[in-house]
């Protein structure tokens, strides 16, 4: 890439990953139009900003209040090229309809949490630092807190959530404990939930485990509670809708889950052919709607892995939407 790219000013909110190769696969250039579907601390969003210049223009969304607050505090030198809106990422288009908007050039989504959502012990996410039992991204579209969510839970279903969303070995028992120690009011913060989690796992278990248990645990079910895997898939299929043929879509995520579901959605778009195996020809005529650019995703360098470990697990994945004939 070349030096000529000016990374946006760090952030104690959320320190954004992997921008100079998505600014490269977004063709990002001025008179453009950019949707970023996860604002977060509107890191990306300034960067495509900056190399928008001078007129370029960026929609940001978010499920999360604090995050249009911060971003929009953020972006606000940008003026009238910035404009935020309090969304899930699933209602894109609506969203873009409601803006008069046909089509944006291009497309960023950057999967999952920010570091201050899970550095806010008041949000409850975290394990290290007690808070409420909430873990809510935003107040929007009547997700339960976390409390509310333990109360219609039992263990099988609990067990699958944690062994599912957080591939947790030894998930039954932790699911036992959690509800038994739930139902008789000794969970009431998230510090509690992660001592019983943490004290469920057999010793042996725990001295081969190389991550906290309470990680896993916490993950899964805050991708439970907000209904993560669902949303994104629908953001898939919603984005080729909302990106002018010829523009490109970024997708990055930090979960192998989430990153099935991106490499199957793309996968689908770019070749959506229903007809059975062995047929001469389709008929069909479903067309493809996506060219998938990067085959194998992509990865964060070295240096930016060091400067910034949550980097690691980031995979990009860019395609490039079709026009429809
Ligand atoms: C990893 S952070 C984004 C960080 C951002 N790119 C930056 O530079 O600061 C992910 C953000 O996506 C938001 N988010 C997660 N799921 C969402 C959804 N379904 N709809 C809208 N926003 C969502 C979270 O609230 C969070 O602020």
């Amino acid at each position: 890439m070349s030096s000529s790219i000016t990374l946006p000013n760090a952030s104690s909110y959320h320190v954004p990953i992997m921008v100079e190769q998505i600014l490269q696969h977004l063709h990002v250039s001025a008179h453009h139009t950019y949707l970023d579907a996860t604002l977060g601390g509107g890191g990306h969003s300034e960067a495509l900003l900056q190399h928008s210049s001078p007129d370029g223009k960026v929609i940001g969304l978010d499920r999360d209040p604090e995050a249009i607050l911060e971003a929009s505090t953020r972006l606000a030198p940008f003026g009238d090229r910035f404009q935020a809106v309090q969304s899930n990422y699933s209602a894109m288009r609506t969203v873009l309809d409601d803006l008069g908007i046909d089509f944006v050039d291009g497309l960023l989504l950057d999967a999952g949490v920010s570091s201050h959502q899970l550095d806010d012990a008041d949000r409850g996410f975290s394990f290290r630092n007690s808070g409420p039992l909430d873990m809510r991204m935003g107040p929007d579209d009547n997700t339960p807190t976390l409390e509310q969510f333990l109360h219609t839970q039992d263990e099988e279903s609990l067990a699958k959530i944690l062994k599912e969303y957080g591939e947790l070995k030894g998930s039954y028992r932790v699911a036992k404990a959690i509800i038994s120690a739930f139902s008789a009011g000794k969970i009431t913060n998230t510090g509690e939930l992660s001592q019983v989690v943490v004290s469920a796992i057999q010793p042996g278990l725990m001295r081969r485990m190389n991550i906290n248990p309470a990680t896993l645990a916490f993950q899964a079910l805050r991708i439970a509670i907000n209904d993560e895997l669902s949303h994104l898939r629908e953001a898939v299929y919603s984005a080729v809708e909302c990106v002018r043929p010829g523009g490109y879509i970024a997708l990055m995520c930090f979960h192998s889950l989430e990153d099935r579901i991106v490499k199957q959605g793309f996968r689908h778009l770019a070749n959506p052919c229903e007809c059975p195996p062995g047929l001469p020809a389709c008929v069909c005529h479903k067309q493809p709607r996506l060219e998938i650019v990067t085959r194998k995703p992509l990865k964060a360098s070295d240096k930016e892995c060091e400067a910034n470990p949550r980097a690691r697990s980031a995979v990009l994945r860019i395609a490039k939407v079709l026009p429809t004939t």
